[in-house]
């Protein structure tokens, strides 16, 4: 088996990548697969013990089965939870997408049978001036899953993010849709539209369901038979 490498993106922030990412970790180690993980920018993060850290980067750090430090789990920590090419520039912290590729392509060299990135916020965020999330992803070549938050206007967002994907040649290996919205109006239509217009395999449908068991529920409803 060869080792996978996937970029966990989204049709917004706040639509579950961190769920769906730690959720397919789970159901990916449930299989055997040894796994890590990275969170290459995280902005909105939190001084502990003297070092900011982003609960997003803990919980993937909580479903890795090899050894990650902090620092190479979750590279770039800024505090304000704001775009991050302006935290940054705030931190005098400036982001290169090189550096950030040559980061993400040594964990890989870790050999993992899964590495997975988390993106931050959707696929174009600006990293500088000139370059996104989305180059990065291309530059280390990693294969797409698309997390589509379900609610009005994810149609616009996914469909955009599918053909921006395509454009670039990169392999969409397949997307989650997330009930983020319970009061969502025609979920089924709108999941129905998604499926027919999305040329790659939808891994599950997680249900809208607060609380602790959030990514258990997330990894019961994958199924990763999807990847090929
Ligand atoms: N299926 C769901 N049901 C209920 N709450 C959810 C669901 N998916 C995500 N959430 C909640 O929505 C918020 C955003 O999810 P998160 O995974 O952090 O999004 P992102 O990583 O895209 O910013 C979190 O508070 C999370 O617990
Ligand atoms: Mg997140």
């Amino acid at each position: 088996m060869l080792p996978r490498v996937f970029f966990v993106t989204g049709t917004d922030t706040d639509v579950g990548k961190t769920v769906a990412a730690a959720a397919l970790l789970r159901a990916a180690a449930r299989q055997g697969l040894s796994t890590l993980a990275v969170k290459p920018i995280a902005a909105g993060c939190e001084w502990v013990d003297g070092r900011l850290v982003n609960d997003d980067a803990l919980a993937l750090a909580k479903e890795i089965t090899l050894p990650l430090d902090y620092a190479d789990l979750n590279p770039v920590a800024l505090e304000p939870a704001i775009a991050p090419h302006l935290a940054a520039a705030r931190a005098k912290r400036p982001l290169g997408m090189a550096e950030l590729a040559s980061h993400c392509r040594r964990v890989v060299a870790r050999g993992a049978d899964w590495t997975l990135f988390e993106g931050a916020g959707g696929w174009l965020v600006p990293l500088n001036d000139s370059e996104t999330l989305a180059d990065l992803c291309q530059e280390i070549a990693a294969e797409v899953i698309l997390v589509v938050g379900l609610r009005l206007g994810c149609l616009n967002h996914a469909l955009l993010t599918v053909a921006d994907i395509a454009r670039r040649d990169l392999k969409l290996a397949g997307w989650v849709a997330n009930a983020i919205d319970p009061e969502m109006a025609e979920r089924e239509a709108n999941l129905d539209t998604l499926a027919r217009r999305i040329d790659a395999p939808c891994l599950g449908r997680v249900p809208y369901a607060p609380g602790p068991e959030l990514i258990e529920t997330a990894a019961r409803s994958l199924d990763l038979g999807g990847l090929t």
